[in-house]
């Protein structure tokens, strides 16, 4: 299904709501509660009202176990432009996460070493029971995490390479295309879809036209988002601009 709000400001509450009531019904059967994470402006509004929840109305992430779908690679966690920072400013850093909780593709390894981090990677998700939700933003590639076009419905945890448009959007982070890594490491689409729900997000008119193509279009690797047609656990949560080229 479709969800079209007025802008993102409300939308993103609605997401974190929906958040929320998942870790509260889960903390009531004694349960902990697995996130699949995004970073990027998309998700920015929603961890902003998490924090709120959290200082304000007593919202607790103790039994939160979190994954994040991708970082850069290489990337060093400390630099200004990775994902591990990210999210400390904008989530972790506010809220009473246990720091062991957390799991964010790590930027670091040596390349030897990637494909069997990869795997451990899924069998951590996979053992604290999978993701009960994953949030998405989306690229103008089309890309979920970073599983560019050309990425296999089932793929997995992987080291791959990064779109051109992809690096080009990223390139004010890093002062300059020639900056931005070519690799990054991401859950795959397979991944994603193991998810028990899964929320897409996308604000502004600049996401209008893939936005179009991942609702309406035909199902194809050139757009991977597409694949979330296959998928009956997809939200598409939008504003009323990036819904704007909608039929
Ligand atoms: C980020 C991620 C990416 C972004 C996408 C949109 O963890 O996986 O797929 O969600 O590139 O980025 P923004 O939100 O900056 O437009």
């Amino acid at each position: 299904p479709v969800s079209v709000y007025e802008n993102d400001r409300i939308a993103s509450k609605k997401v974190a709501y929906r958040i929320a009531d998942i870790i509260k019904s889960k903390d009531r059967r004694g349960e902990n509660t697995v996130l699949g994470l995004a970073t990027g402006a998309t998700p920015i509004g929603v961890y902003a009202e998490l924090i709120r929840l959290h200082k304000e109305e007593g919202l607790s992430f103790k039994n939160v176990i979190t994954f994040n779908l991708d970082e850069y690679y290489p990337m060093q966690s400390k630099a200004q432009q990775s994902y591990v920072r990210f999210m400390d400013e904008n989530l972790f850093n506010h809220i009473d996460i246990r720091r062991d909780n957390i799991h964010i593709p790590d930027g670091t390894l040596k390349k030897e070493v990637i494909a069997d981090y990869c795997l451990a990677y899924e069998r951590q998700i996979s053992a604290v029971g999978g993701l009960d939700l994953q949030i998405l933003g989306i690229g103008r590639t089309g890309h979920i995490g970073f599983n560019e076009p050309g990425s296999a419905p089932n793929s997995g945890t992987r080291l791959v390479t990064l779109d051109d448009l992809t690096r080009r959007d990223a390139s004010r982070d890093f002062g300059g295309k020639e900056n931005v890594p070519t690799k990054a490491i991401t859950m795959g689409i397979g991944t994603i879809f193991k998810a028990k729900e899964i929320i897409l997000m996308a604000w502004s008119k600049k996401k209008a036209p893939i936005i179009r193509k991942a609702v309406e279009g035909e199902i194809t690797g050139n757009v991977p988002a597409t694949y979330l047609q296959l998928s009956d656990n997809v939200e598409f949560i939008l504003d009323s601009d990036a819904a704007s080229e909608l039929t």
